[in-house]
């Protein structure tokens, strides 16, 4: 979008003047006319120097639009015609850029426009400062705050639909940029009498209009309110209805903002029961009882009400009851409880609903400040913008009233000091020429008011805390007798007879003349209004509450805190606030609004000639456009102005060392600016027009821009160098580095070139060589072949012939023996006998045989049993001889052998050749046996000095001594026995004791019985009826099973000469006791080592696991 290039100006198109100092010649009739004229014609703001005056239209104008904030936006003051915003942008820049904190004094009265001043200054602040999202959420904020103060402290008045009633400061906190931090609301006096009562015509505040007709059904059902305004007392009822007012648009744009300036829903919640339940305070109504004793008491007429109260608030109804009917006085450690009579009730009642709004109202306040305080602690620069109620004149003028245009009074008052009394003050002090100029100071009028000793704020403390019946009228007569002589205090009861006869002022008035017009105070209630007591009870009951704001409102119902020092009564706090207000905003430019209304209508396009005449007289304007007129516009200390302006001159740019006043001097000479345009006071310059001012300005920007340039110049020539430099510096880098990159590239090539030709070379090379080497070698190969088939061919050649040459000789030999012998054999055949040939044979073979004795002989092979190698026969027909031999000589081998044994030796072998007789291939478990030597007696009891006893009973030689597992014959069970067998007997002996358990004689055995398998059990079955079988056979386990067997068959064979049946079957008969029990063997899992387990399953049987 192209920026609109506005040209307008103050002098553009001007309706009338727009800075009343230019007006040709100065009366009121010329001012006001001036005023009427641009009223007329739409322009509401006129200047005076920099004080805006503001008449309220009435109606909307097309002048707040965001085209004019933007046409307005860093514009001189004087460069367009009058507009607020010129006035706002001015002290935004001067805080801006001047680091000045600023107010915005906003003056009028009720209804002149002041609060839509203050809210235009604001908006356009914020329309103009910093942007972004942190920046427009506390904007948002600050602007939000407005809609929701108005709700609760507005109200319609006579004068004004929207009328403030409470005073607001407020300072928008800014960091050096300009954007907005935060802000600090200060609330001042709230009318809160208007909570329980309300002139005619008007209306209580806004917000209980906007919660009845806005609130949702259930809202309201929750709130327990009716949507009827007639249903409340505290509503009056004349102007419920404000033309042009949507209360319930109203009630959702407050709760929007609520929500805005950041109220949870919660707190909104808790607000809105405090107001129904003051709303609600209204219906309670109390009806007389008297007692016996005479005592005037009051009772509650419907409790409903109060109950419904007592809910919203979380309260015990007999609590609040009772603070209605009873005043409890506390006084040194003494209570005096007295009732309250009906009036008292009603007194406690509104008092109970005044505060409990009031109260709410500076808790909202404090809350909005929670939230739009500034986050960050920097230094801050302020803008105070104050809006405080307007000058009020009403048909009756109460405490209210009173203090409103008090504090009206003080703002005239800083007016007054700041441009007419101060500004002449200073021109004299400063050494110019100058002509006092007459204006009224209202100082005379504060002073009457807020004196410590004879005010009448300090009048009205001081009946209010003396002791005894103090009465409205008694205040009055105090006054009376205190300020009588002051001339702008009236009362018809003062002893100065100037208003004896005056009947247009009732006794029970005073009145005062204000700097804007004469007010009439009447008394009543000034007291109560002062002193603004509520009950103890009452502020205990509210803190006993439970709910969570309301007990917060009421901090002295705390029993802990409580304290019997009276609070400050309602005119001091105020008077002391003011003080501190006013002393604030002298620490600040101020920047002044002056609102006029231009009619009692509240019309538009109506200009009450004699109302706007009133009030300009009032306001001092004239007096203000007099020194303005004759005055300078801006005034400076040398120091900052030559700081400011030296760079317009060459003399005094960059340094001026000859003192400011003079560098000044130098300065405008040569700046030409006529000599009427400004004067040298002692310490400052005055410059008349503000035009001069905006001259030096543009030429200071101008030149700044100058300087600007200059300094951009320097420092883009010393960046383009340095980048110049740099670049240069780069590029020399870049390209040595590049050529050595190539280089490097090329050499490496070449490099690479070079080594694979070579390598072709040289390939070529070897391979050549090893082509010639493989001719050469192929040749020699060759020759060599040729040579070795040649020699060979030779060799067979000369084998053969001398294999013939051999042969033929063999054959001549041979034939040469024939020959011989046939030769020999024809001449001795004549020799020989008829037997000498089976001579011959005989003597051969005899030889033969001789021979072949003599070299078996030395072939023998050794003498062990094993040897089976024998000498390969010789001659064929010795076949039978040779194996003959063999069989003798491993007999003869054999018995040399066993004649080398020992007795005992031999007994051994015997027992285990009977042993294998008896178990070979019969039982698996022989082959473990066969490698152990049959020991006998593996005990040696007769070394145990524990077997003492058994040593003793066997008489005989123990032939076997061995541990064995008797098997019990009922369960199966084993357990150790030592098993001991002599030439005649075997003795079952404890193995731990040695104690004989049975002795069997070997007679009584019949047989025994073992199983086919690995395991070592084993039956010994005897003789029926002898004495050892008396339980019946025996059943063991023992490793040694083997040995025990055969040792026992042949003691029995050599005892009996008998040989016992050895039974070896997997099943058997064995007698126990009467019983003829089956042995069975089963295979089964392997568990305790190789031992076999027996389980006897009943009486037939008794079952052996064998692993
Ligand atoms: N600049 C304005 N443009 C249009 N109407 C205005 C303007 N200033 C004031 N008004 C009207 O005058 C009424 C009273 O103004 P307000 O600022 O509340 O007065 P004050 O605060 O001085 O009592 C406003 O409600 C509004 O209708
Ligand atoms: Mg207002």
């Amino acid at each position: 979008m192209t920026k609109l290039e506005v040209k307008t100006s103050l002098l553009d198109n001007m309706i009338g003047v727009g800075d009343s100092v230019l007006l040709e010649t100065l009366t009121e009739d010329t001012f006001l006319e001036n005023l009427k004229k641009r009223f007329d014609h739409g322009e509401i703001y006129t200047y005076i120097g920099n004080v805006v005056i503001s008449v309220n239209p009435y109606r909307h104008l097309p002048i707040y639009t965001p085209e004019k904030v933007e046409e307005y936006r860093n514009r001189n003051f004087y460069e367009l015609s009058p507009h607020i915003y010129a006035l706002a942008d001015e002290a935004y820049r001067s805080l801006r850029d001047q680091d000045k904190d600023q107010c915005i004094l906003i003056t009028g009265e009720s209804g002149a426009g002041k609060t839509e001043a203050s809210k235009l200054v604001m908006s356009y602040v914020a329309a103009v400062c910093g942007k972004g999202a942190e920046v427009n959420q506390v904007k948002e904020q600050l602007l939000q705050s407005n809609p929701v103060l108005e709700a609760f402290g507005n109200a319609k008045t006579m004068r004004n639909d929207n009328s403030s009633r409470f005073g607001k400061y407020m300072d928008i906190e800014f960091d050096f940029k300009g954007d907005p931090l935060g802000g600090v609301i200060s609330n001042y006096l709230l009318e809160k009498s208007r909570v329980v009562k309300q002139p005619r015509g008007e209306r209580n505040f806004h917000v209980f209009y906007q919660l009845l007709s806005g609130g949702s059904e259930a809202l309201l059902k929750q709130l327990k309110l009716e949507r009827e305004f007639n249903q409340y007392n505290y509503l009056g009822l004349d102007s419920a209805k404000v033309n042009g007012v949507d209360d319930a648009a109203n009630f959702r744009t407050v709760k929007n903002a609520m929500q805005i300036v950041g109220f949870m829903d919660d707190e909104v919640e808790l607000v809105l029961e405090v107001v129904a339940a003051v709303l609600k305070l209204g219906n309670i109504e109390f009806k007389p009882e008297s007692r016996m004793n005479g005592l005037d008491e009051s009772r509650i007429q419907d409790k409903n009400e109060l109950k419904e109260i007592c809910e919203l608030l979380g309260q015990d109804q007999a609590v609040l009851e009772r603070a209605f009917s009873f005043r409890t006085v506390e006084a040194k450690q003494e209570k005096v409880s007295t009732t309250l009579n009906v009036a008292q009730a009603y007194y406690a009642r509104d008092a109970l609903a005044k505060n409990l709004y009031n109260r709410l109202f500076t808790w909202l306040v404090n809350r909005i400040n929670e939230s739009i305080k500034a986050q960050i602690k920097v230094r801050k620069k302020v803008m105070g913008v104050l809006d405080i109620y307007g000058f009020e004149i009403f048909e009756n003028n109460s405490f209210e009233q009173f203090i409103i245009n008090y504090c009206n009074e003080k703002l005239q008052q800083i007016f007054i000091e700041l441009t007419l009394k101060e500004e002449q003050e200073e021109y004299v002090k400063e050494g110019i020429e100058w002509t006092h100029i007459e204006y009224f100071n209202n100082a005379i009028i504060c002073e009457l008011i807020e004196n410590n000793t004879n005010g009448i704020l300090a009048m009205l403390d001081e009946e209010c805390l003396r002791p005894g019946t103090v009465t409205d009228e008694t205040f009055l007569e105090k006054l009376n007798q205190v300020c009588a002589v002051h001339e702008r205090f009236e009362s018809r009861m003062s002893k100065s007879s100037r208003f004896l006869n005056d009947t247009t002022l009732p006794h029970t008035c005073f009145r005062i003349q204000h700097y804007a017009g004469k007010v009439m105070y009447h008394v009543e209630g000034f007291v109560d209004k002062n002193n603004d007591l509520l009950y103890r009870d009452l502020s205990q009951a509210m803190w006993k509450t439970n709910h969570m704001l309301v007990k917060t409102l009421f901090p002295e119902g705390n029993p802990a805190k409580m304290s019997l020092k009276r609070p400050p009564t309602a005119g001091s706090q105020f008077k002391t606030s003011v003080a501190t207000l006013m002393k604030n905003l002298q620490t600040k430019n101020p920047n002044y609004i002056r609102c006029i209304k231009p009619n009692d209508q509240k019309a538009p396009h109506v200009f009450t000639e004699a109302l706007v005449c009133h009030q300009v007289r009032y306001l001092g304007l004239m007096e203000n456009v007099r020194v303005r007129r004759a005055g300078y516009a801006f005034k400076q200390p040398y120091e900052p102005c030559l700081e400011r302006y030296k760079m317009l001159c060459s003399q005094t740019w960059p340094h001026w060392r000859q003192g400011a006043r003079n560098g000044v001097q130098v300065l405008l000479t040569e700046l030409q600016i006529p000599p009427e345009e400004f004067s040298y006071g002692r310490s400052k310059i005055f410059i008349r027009n503000p035009r001069t001012l905006f001259e030096l300005e543009d030429l200071r920007k101008r030149r700044l821009e100058d300087l600007a340039t200059l300094i951009q110049k320097i420092y883009r020539g010393w960046k383009c160098r340095t980048h110049f430099q740099l670049m240069k510096k780069s590029q020399i880098t870049i390209s040595a580095w590049t050529k050595r990159h190539f280089q490097r590239k090329k050499y490496l090539h070449l490099k690479s070139v070079t080594l694979l030709i070579q390598s072709y070379i040289r390939g070529w090379k070897a391979r050549k060589l090893l082509r010639e080497l493989k001719h050469q070698k192929r040749c020699e190969a060759s020759a060599t072949t040729i040579a070795a088939y040649w020699r060979g061919f030779q060799a067979r050649r000369e084998l053969r012939r001398l294999k013939e040459e051999a042969r033929r000789k063999h054959a001549v030999a041979v034939i040469w023996a024939y020959w011989l012998g046939l030769k020999v054999r024809r001449e001795y055949r004549k020799f020989f006998r008829a037997n000498a040939g089976r001579k011959i044979y005989e003597f051969t073979i005899q030889r033969i045989i001789q021979k072949y004795f003599l070299e078996l002989k030395k072939k023998l092979p050794s003498m062990s049993p094993t040897e089976t190698t024998w000498p390969a026969r010789p001659y064929l027909f010795l076949d039978n001889t040779h194996i003959e031999l063999k069989r003798i000589f491993h007999l003869w081998r054999c018995k040399t052998y066993r004649d080398q044994f020992t007795a005992q030796k031999r007994a051994i072998f015997e027992e285990k050749l009977e042993a294998s007789e008896l178990f070979k291939d019969k039982k698996a478990l022989y082959t473990n046996s066969v490698c152990q030597p049959f020991q006998g007696d593996y005990l040696e009891i007769s070394k145990n000095p524990r077997y003492q006893k058994l040593t003793a009973a066997v008489e005989e030689k123990i032939l076997l001594a061995d541990v064995v597992n008797k098997i019990n014959r009922a369960n199966g069970k084993g357990a150790p026995r030592i098993f001991l067998l002599t030439q005649s007997k075997f003795i079952i002996a404890d193995q731990k004791s040695g104690q004989i358990k049975s002795t069997v004689p070997v007679m009584d055995i019949t047989s025994v019985s073992v199983s086919k398998q690995t395991d070592g059990l084993f039956a010994v079955h005897l003789k029926e009826g002898s004495a050892a079988a008396a339980k019946g056979d025996f059943l063991f386990t023992s490793d040694r099973l083997i040995e025990i067997i055969t040792k026992l068959y042949r003691t029995i064979f050599f005892k009996t000469n008998q040989k016992i049946n050895v039974v070896i079957d997997n099943e058997f008969l064995v007698q126990f006791n009467q019983d003829k029990v089956c042995v069975k063997f089963i295979q089964g899992a392997q568990k305790n080592g190789n031992l076999p387990t027996c389980k006897r399953k009943n009486n037939r049987l008794l079952e052996v696991t064998v692993p």
